[in-house]
């Protein structure tokens, strides 16, 4: 006999079937609960709703978990690269080698922008916020590929994702490029997906750029480390503009705008500039603590924190080391980076901090390594979009796939004015 919950509303009993997921994590399914008792739920913010089933990645923020398809996040760090981890992220197993190689053929095909699409670049003044440029050039790819706008189409979701994956890359680096005033680089076919960026980032006509490999990985890992966390507002974002049956482009384009925001991939951008102002103010770390417990102000621990996370952020301890790593191999001292390691002590041993269950979570250390890079700070987020569209795209198609698919069309609890007629509403105005 399956599991049930009962509830009792307005005097009326009703027995509602549990789900348990493949962790056994337990939800109720409250599908028929408004035709059954007239009630909907009210869950502001989220946080304890499932949105959907899914298969991609799994999360047990108490214990500080992440899996992309059954595999440990540290596991596929270690062992595979970035477009390896996409392939896996959408489609759900390992590439063979064969599949491996085809796929990279595509990306490499993919990775130039229409020549109308390049022009473009020159119509956003060169002050223009990288992720505004890239979610409205994202979006401008329906235009540019209007053959691949049948989304129930396997072939064409797969060259769609092709061309996401690579021109993400051609996209950002041509907004940098622009917004200093730099030629635009082109991309090579005969370099990885992660050192072509790096590429089209900082070679200029006038330099010899040869990215260091040990900088490569440390992106490529940081790119693998973002490539899915299952329904943050980015991502849901993605399947809610995708349950209306929009195609893939403008979908992940509405997921970068989502990421935008420094509650979620803003944040990595908002540590850096948290960890400058501290540095240039001359701020002590005691007063920072002290600024963020105070009740009047509204100062918070970037990069501190996460609605899933609860223990520690699994990815912030692989990329911890990672920062440790590429700072010493480019022998770079940054008093940033102990800014950040006095912070992150402090904030352990504080009882403000350990009674919330707040922790560095992954973006406390990624600005540190992308500044060591050379990525400027306006570009960070963009990054993240780059290593997140694995995610993305796996998250559209599983809404795609859904045989049991509606529109997403959450209801609300009107709390506004009761019914009042137009000219009360005016006096209002006038008095
Ligand atoms: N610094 C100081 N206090 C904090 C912080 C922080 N970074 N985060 C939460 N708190 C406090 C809140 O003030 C609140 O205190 P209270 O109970 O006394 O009112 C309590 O902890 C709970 O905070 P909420 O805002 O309810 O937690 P929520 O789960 O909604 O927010 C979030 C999670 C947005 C990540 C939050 O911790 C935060 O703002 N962190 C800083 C921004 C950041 O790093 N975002 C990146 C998220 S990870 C990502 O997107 C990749």
């Amino acid at each position: 006999m399956s599991e049930t919950a009962t509830i009792t509303v307005g005097g009326k009993t009703v027995e509602l079937p549990v789900i348990t997921g493949t962790e056994n994590e337990k939800a109720i399914d409250i599908a028929k609960l408004r035709a059954l008792t007239g009630c909907i739920t009210f869950d502001d913010g989220y946080g304890n709703t499932g949105s959907c089933l899914s298969n991609i990645t799994f999360i047990d923020g108490e214990t500080g978990i992440l899996r992309y398809r059954g595999i440990d996040i540290a596991e596929v760090a270690e062992k595979s690269d970035f477009i390896e981890t996409a392939m896996l992220v959408i489609n759900g197993k390992f590439p063979t080698s064969a599949e491996r190689r085809a796929f990279s053929s595509l990306i490499v095909e993919n990775e130039l922008l229409h020549e109308n699409m390049r022009v473009q670049f020159q119509g956003f003044p060169p002050t223009a916020h990288p992720m505004a440029v890239l979610t409205a050039m994202i979006n401008a790819m329906s235009c540019f590929h209007p053959h691949l706008m049948e989304i129930h189409d396997d072939a064409q979701f797969h060259e769609a994702a092709a061309k996401l994956l690579s021109k993400v890359r051609t996209i950002a680096a041509f907004s940098y490029k622009h917004s200093i005033g730099e030629p635009l680089i082109y991309p090579t076919a005969s370099r990885g997906y992660t050192e072509n960026f790096l590429h089209m980032m900082f070679k200029a006509p006038n330099n010899d750029y040869v990215p260091d490999p040990d900088v490569v990985r440390a992106l490529d890992l940081l790119f693998i480390l973002h490539a899915d966390h299952e329904q943050n507002c980015s991502t849901s974002t993605v399947r809610m503009v995708g349950s209306s049956q929009a195609n893939l482009f403008t979908s992940v384009s509405a997921g970068v705008s989502a990421l935008w925001g420094k509650l979620h991939g803003g944040a990595n951008q908002a540590v850096l500039e948290m960890l400058e102002g501290i540095h240039k103010r001359g701020d002590s770390i005691e007063s920072v603590i002290a600024k963020c417990k105070d009740k009047n102000s509204d100062f918070r621990l970037m990069g501190f924190g996460h609605r899933v996370y609860k223990n520690f952020d699994p990815r912030a301890k692989i990329i911890k080391a990672a920062c440790d790593k590429v700072l010493s191999k480019l022998g770079k001292e940054d008093p940033l980076l102990d800014i950040a390691k006095q912070l992150e002590a402090a904030a352990l041993n504080d009882s403000y901090f350990v009674d919330r269950k707040l922790y560095p979570n992954v973006d406390f250390y990624s600005g540190i390594i992308m500044r060591a890079i050379g990525i400027p700070t306006n570009m960070f987020t963009v990054l993240f979009a780059i290593g997140r569209m694995p995610g993305w795209i796996a998250n559209w198609k599983e809404t795609r796939d859904n045989a049991n698919a509606r529109i997403y069309r959450p209801r609300q609890i009107y709390m506004g004015a009761a019914k009042r007629s137009y000219e009360e509403a005016k006096r209002e105005v006038i008095q």
